[in-house]
């Protein structure tokens, strides 16, 4: 095929036709040796940076662009901004405080200013030739994820100058500011993620795109105790392998459903284990027919696509001790749901190609997994359809079989991530899953409950979910426990069957969905996420672009490594 004789075709569109598509997945290496040098480097992501760790003094590093941060000490809400910044520099202090003039800067989150040190700016003999400082907020309310997203800040502030080579400096404690709760390690992971999850900019079916890609960031650090930096390193590769596994998560969100089938889907997730030795299968219409997974069925069957059932296990060194928990990971992965016979009004209805949300997460949390190599034995099920109206498509009153046995009563088929997840959770269990965890973007009720900050979080077992809370604490992201006790069982009976797959009315919609869950989680210790309402950015922020957000991916990657032996 010759490309590019078509007058005016770009060369954007011409390497897309090449490529068949975006393929941003096979863009993810993850190069070896993460804890030895002392610099290091990782191409994690097809346009990402190569991103390093160096431990120098950061006014004799010539760079483009250095970001220090900075916060507010101010004491009252009434007193005036005092920002202070957290630079190990008494050069780049000296220098910024002679610039910039009062009131100019308040270090709020997300704040940023630019100060060129070219030209006529005594700079005392500094090397950088501008200096971005970025605000971090109050300095009591500073924390890992003020780190995370300051970091994220400095990069999208670069990208929008078309600076594609950027130094960050660690925070560093002054008189006033202590940062005594911020680990070394932890602060590295904070700084790389942060770093790494503002790079990508969601326009990859865009013709014309700037380029606005950092290429090139060097995280620079004082310090000298070589305990200190090698926890630091350490910190630094697992950032490193974290924010992949969420770029890669993002990356299978962000495509549309015309692209990202079941099979298409199957075919990213076996790519991905083949790539990081992790065994994968991927089944569809005739093993799910096989296996009697009924409820699974009745939502692909209404569409031509496809559906993937995709099963990936970790296993690992040395094999999992007889007794010792297995962790089943199970996600939604709806890469459409346009409600099926219950269709779901015009408005907004393209959004539902992130549907498979909490599948991608999984499928992310996996490629971490083979990377970190917790000890402990992890299997993930993705239950992969399209959900559509045709001839063959279920109808609302038809009654199913899941796999467990139990009878569905089909009252609407927009309801239908519960229903593929009822099969997966089954099937986790049956594969010897001891502990269960799903995310799903599952009920609109959940985002009505919750709004856009907070994700849903239910679970059985509290033992299993003041772990997954603990997790959050490293993870910075944010769930909301809500009830799923057996006093709202009632909602979810049917006069004709078992069950019936929405809840007798609209109240409390995210629970009576949790309820259906966990009739087939039964006695296994299970974690249910709704990451209806965060799964998708609509809002930019200084530290994140519009797009897929990839929630869920660290905080289960955290749960999981709470489990290793
Ligand atoms: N995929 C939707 C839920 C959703 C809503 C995800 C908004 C992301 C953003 C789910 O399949 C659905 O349609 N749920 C219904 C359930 C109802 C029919 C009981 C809902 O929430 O309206
Ligand atoms: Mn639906
Ligand atoms: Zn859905």
């Amino acid at each position: 095929m010759i490309i590019g004789t078509r007058r005016g075709m770009s060369v954007a569109v011409a390497e897309r036709m090449l490529r068949g598509g975006p393929d941003w997945d096979s863009g993810i290496t993850i190069l070896r040796d993460q804890y030895k040098a002392s610099i290091m480097r990782m191409r994690s992501y097809d346009r990402g940076m190569d991103t390093k760790l160096v431990f120098a003094d950061a006014s004799e590093l010539a760079t483009p662009l250095l970001a220090i941060f900075a916060v507010d000490a101010a004491a009252g809400k009434k007193d005036d901004a005092r920002p202070i910044l957290l630079t190990s520099s008494s050069k780049l202090a000296n220098t910024v405080a002679r610039v910039l003039g009062p009131n100019e800067f308040k270090a709020g989150l997300g704040e940023t200013a630019l100060i060129h040190l070219a030209g006529g700016v005594a700079a005392e003999g500094l090397k950088a030739e501008r200096l971005l400082i970025v605000g971090l907020g109050k300095a009591k309310d500073l924390s890992l994820d003020r780190i995370r997203k300051g970091a994220g800040t400095a990069v999208r502030a670069a990208k929008v100058r078309m600076v594609h080579d950027l130094t960050i400096e660690f925070p560093v404690a002054v008189a006033e500011v202590t940062l005594a709760e911020l680990a070394p390690r932890m602060s590295a992971r904070a700084m790389v993620e942060g770093a790494e999850l503002a790079e990508p900019n969601w326009d990859t079916y865009r013709s014309e795109r700037k380029d606005t890609a950092v290429r090139s960031l060097t995280l620079i650090s004082a310090e000298t105790d070589e305990a200190v930096q090698q926890d630091m390193r350490t910190g630094f590769g697992e950032g490193l392998i974290t924010a992949a596994a969420q770029n890669f998560t993002r990356s299978l969100v962000n495509e549309p459903g015309n692209v990202l089938t079941p099979t298409k889907l199957g075919a990213r997730a076996r790519a991905m284990c083949v790539e990081s030795g992790l065994s994968c299968e991927v089944y569809s219409t005739e093993k799910i027919r096989d296996l009697k997974m009924e409820a699974f069925w009745a939502v692909a069957k209404g569409s031509a696509q496809a559906p993937a059932l995709i099963v990936i296990t970790y296993e690992p060194a040395g094999g999992s001790v007889e007794g010792a928990p297995v962790l089943g990971l199970v996600g939604k992965g709806i890469t459409f749901d346009s409600g099926g016979i219950s269709l779901k009004p015009g408005d907004g209805m393209e959004k539902m190609k992130y549907d498979m949300a909490g599948a991608a997460a999984m499928i992310g949390a996996m490629y971490a997994i083979a990377r970190l190599k917790p000890r402990v034995k992890v299997i993930s099920v993705v239950c992969a359809a399209e959900n559509m109206p045709d001839g063959g498509a279920v109808k609302p009153g038809d009654v199913v079989t899941a796999m467990s046995g139990t009878t569905i009563e089909i009252v609407n088929t927009d309801a239908e991530g519960r229903l593929v997840l009822a099969d997966g959770l089954h099937y986790a269990k049956t594969l010897g899953a001891t502990h269960l965890i799903d995310a799903a973007t599952l009920t609109g009720a959940c985002v009505v409950a919750l709004g856009t900050l907070n994700a849903g979080l239910f679970s059985n077992d509290d033992e299993a979910c003041a772990k997954f809370i603990q997790s959050l604490k490293t993870s910075g992201e944010s769930f909301w426990r809500l009830p799923c006790t057996d006093e709202y069982r009632e909602r979810i009976t049917s006069e004709i069957a078992d069950i019936i797959n929405t809840g007798k009315n609209r109240w409390g919609g995210a629970i009576s969905a949790a309820m259906f869950l966990k009739e087939f989680a039964g006695e296994t210790p299970w974690i249910h996420l709704d990451i209806a309402g965060c799964a998708w950015n609509e809002e930019k922020k200084p530290w994140l672009p519009y797009g897929p957000s990839g929630v869920a991916v660290r905080s289960i990657l955290e749960w999981v490594r709470s489990y290793s032996a």
